[in-house]
């Protein structure tokens, strides 16, 4: 099972009609036909109106909602209600609300605060979405089901200690198992009965908050115990929506980078990927772009569903701009150039009260289908509607891989030394970026990931090194690939215990190195480090020699055989090597020893790529994002998208048909993209010679 089965990109969003007067739906159905917007997502949040008490279930109004919306043609991504308890239930049953980090049991309020070890809310979530899926599951218009809502948090209570225990025991198998791998002797905690652990909160092991503790294996353990305690809670839901709905794909909304979850254990369990896209600010585009690639990564890169973004602004910051003019846009389209085959909106109609009553909808509280924001969208679905089916299961070509992590991002984050500043993932996004701006196309995917057909592997901070991992990573270069990793990688194993040897562990003989130390310091401190290839300066390659700044952290490295191509320049470890290079097999493994700077890292990446001619062909625009989708009949589709401010004007590199605009366009035709740009470049079938890969010097002219 994978993908809804729909004919184009599904557009459109959540609805709620259920908060407003029916006469009121009509008006509501009207609109969307003017925005072409084919798909709803219905009753994520219907608990208390579809179970208004113990033994009463009640589907007159949500029978009315679907009703009306199959009739108007449109198709329904249904929820399974569970986003939210009702009050009575916490009223009868205390226990299904959260204990938080600091031990205080939560009375009724908010939402997603339902305890996931409470064996009621676990009993009575899956029964009504087995009501729901059974009442539903014969409708034609119904092509997803959409569990939960932003699943997320943790719980600390008595429940959740019980689940941890037992969670604990079929993990470990013994006692001495456990107390070896959260390596008890120290500060004698050395367990002796398993009713003594304790989940790890402010009340136990943790002090200033949820990165402070005594013990990295017991947190550790207890992300882990959480995430999947919460998976169970989809899990539930999935298998009874199962019994009477075989054939319908089966999703819950993720939050793209979220600490809390990690994704990729519950990856198996997702028919398909589907995520929320509220970046942190307005100007991070290869915050998102990492974003949607991660999720693509998810389902082995199978196309996602964009399930929910604003198509204005969010109600939540404590500043909330609006998208420009053309930023919705942009950014729909690049969920598409990244593998989304769902545009879809938080939300369609905005809510009247409570507190996302100022949140961006397609429609407004006036209900107005001339505001900006509506024509937009409007133009948005219409350009959809021309695009038809051709990206529809449209694959991302790429050869290279990032690593991602969740084990090595919690390790990192919740460790004691070398540094509270250093975040996992803006190191990951700093090397992200640096190959977004060269335009290759990146599959983010787990370390447990077939490296087969990578010819380069970047993998920042990959702290923790699990399973074959290293052999894996080893088998890449030796097969004449490139691996990249940074500083901090190969510290510790999957107990988050030090390897007893020279770091980087494993990542040893593939590096070429030993750190014998390393120095962590304030933002404030610089050290420049001077970068030089010999090789490319010999190749007529760029960047020679530059100098670029680090911060933070200063791994000194002793060469095991590998070259310095970067070198610090300041204080007592000045002269000794920042950035190396390996020979291993008939490849190279590459290591970063300090925080470099974007321009830093940009020139690592960059001598990188070149080696294997995978610099994308408009490298030397970064405000020009280029992407390729390959359709399952073959048909290479690039997207160009123009995140500047500025007009970008350069030329075709392929020959093709413009997709939106309908134009047919030469290679080496003058192309200008406008600020929030979008081109969709159908590329001709054969094209000449060596332009399957992603670019040689040559084609980048547009001279086959
Ligand atoms: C999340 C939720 C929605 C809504 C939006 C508002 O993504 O899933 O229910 O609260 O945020 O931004
Ligand atoms: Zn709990």
């Amino acid at each position: 099972m994978s993908l809804p089965i729909v004919p184009k990109i599904a557009f459109g969003g959540d609805y709620n009609p259920e908060q407003w007067p029916e006469e009121v739906w009509k008006e509501d159905h009207r609109l969307f036909d003017a925005a072409r917007i084919d798909t709803v997502t219905l009753g994520v949040f219907d608990w208390a109106l579809l179970q208004p008490a113990p033994d009463r279930y009640d589907f007159t109004l949500l029978d009315r909602i679907v009703e009306r919306a199959g009739a108007e043609g449109r198709q329904i991504c249904l929820a399974t209600a569970t986003g939210a308890h009702p009050a009575w239930l916490a009223r009868a049953h205390p226990e299904v609300t959260r204990t938080d980090f600091e031990g205080r049991r939560h009375r009724y309020g908010q939402r997603h605060n339902s305890c996931p070890s409470s064996p009621v809310f676990r009993r009575l979530s899956t029964e009504l979405a087995r009501r729901i899926a059974r009442r539903y599951a014969g409708n034609p218009a119904v092509v997803a089901w959409h569990v939960g809502n932003e699943y997320g948090g943790a719980c600390y209570c008595d429940l959740c200690a019980a689940g941890f225990r037992a969670w604990l025991r079929d993990r470990y198998g013994s006692l001495d198992a456990l107390n070896a791998a959260w390596y008890t002797t120290f500060w004698s905690h050395t367990f002796t009965d398993w009713d003594e652990i304790e989940p790890p909160s402010a009340l136990t092991e943790h002090w200033r908050g949820p990165n402070h503790t005594a013990f990295q294996g017991i947190t550790l353990d207890y992300l882990r115990f959480m995430s999947e305690a919460m998976l169970a809670n989809f899990t539930d839901e999935k298998a009874a929506i199962r019994e009477s709905s075989p054939d319908v794909p089966v999703t819950t909304n993720l939050m793209g980078m979220y600490r809390p979850i990690d994704y990729h254990r519950w990856a198996p369990h997702l028919d398909f990927a589907s995520w929320d896209n509220y970046p942190p600010d307005d100007n991070s585009p290869a915050w998102m772009a990492l974003t949607h690639d991660l999720m693509r990564g998810l389902k082995n890169g199978q196309p996602f569903w964009l399930m929910e973004q604003t198509p204005s602004h969010t109600a939540s910051r404590d500043v909330n701009p609006v998208k420009r003019p053309g930023v919705m846009r942009l950014w729909s389209w690049q969920a598409v150039a990244h593998g989304a085959d769902a545009v879809l909106f938080f939300q369609l109609r905005a809510s009247r009260g409570a507190c996302e009553k100022y949140h961006g909808a397609v429609i407004g509280h006036a209900g107005r289908d001339d505001t900006r924001v509506f024509r937009e969208v409007a133009g948005l679905g219409a350009e959809l509607d021309r695009l038809g089916g051709a990206t529809l299961g449209a694959r991302t070509p790429a050869r290279v891989a990032l690593l991602f992590d969740w084990d090595s991002w919690w390790a990192l984050e919740i460790s004691d030394g070398p540094s509270r500043l250093l975040r996992y993932q803006q190191i990951v996004h700093a090397y992200y970026k640096a190959l977004w701006t060269a335009g290759v196309d990146v599959d983010v995917v787990p370390v447990t990931a077939d490296l087969t057909d990578c010819q380069v592997v970047v993998a920042p901070a990959l702290h923790m090194l699990k399973g074959d991992l290293a052999q894996r990573l080893a088998a890449v270069a030796e097969r004449g690939g490139s691996v990249l990793t940074t500083f901090l990688s190969g510290r510790v194993d999957e107990d988050d215990n030090a390897f007893l040897a020279d770091v980087p562990g494993p990542l040893g003989p593939l590096l070429g190195i030993r750190i014998d130390e390393w120095d962590a310091r304030p933002p404030e401190v610089v050290n420049p480090v001077r970068l030089r290839d010999a090789e490319a300066g010999a190749a007529g390659g760029s960047a020679g020699e530059v100098e670029v700044e680090s911060r933070l952290l200063f791994e000194l490295v002793i060469p095991q055989g590998a070259e310095v191509l970067g070198t610090y320049q300041a204080d007592f470890y000045a002269g000794t090597p920042a950035v190396t290079r390996n020979r291993h097999g008939a490849g190279h493994g590459w290591y970063v020893a300090a925080g470099l700077d974007q321009p830093g890292v940009d020139w690592v990446v960059r001598r990188v790529l070149e080696r294997h001619d995978l610099l994308g062909p408009y490298a030397e625009l970064p405000e020009l994002e280029s992407t390729v989708r390959v359709a399952p009949d073959g048909t290479r589709l690039r997207f160009l998208l123009n995140h500047g401010t500025e007009p970008i004007e350069t030329t075709a590199y392929a020959a093709g048909t413009d997709l939106l605009g309908g134009e047919r366009i030469e290679a080496g035709q003058p192309i200008r993209l406008g600020p929030t740009g979008v081109l969709v470049l159908r590329e001709d079938a054969a094209g000449p010679a060596g332009r399957r890969g992603t670019g040689s010097p040559a084609d980048r002219e547009g001279t086959p």
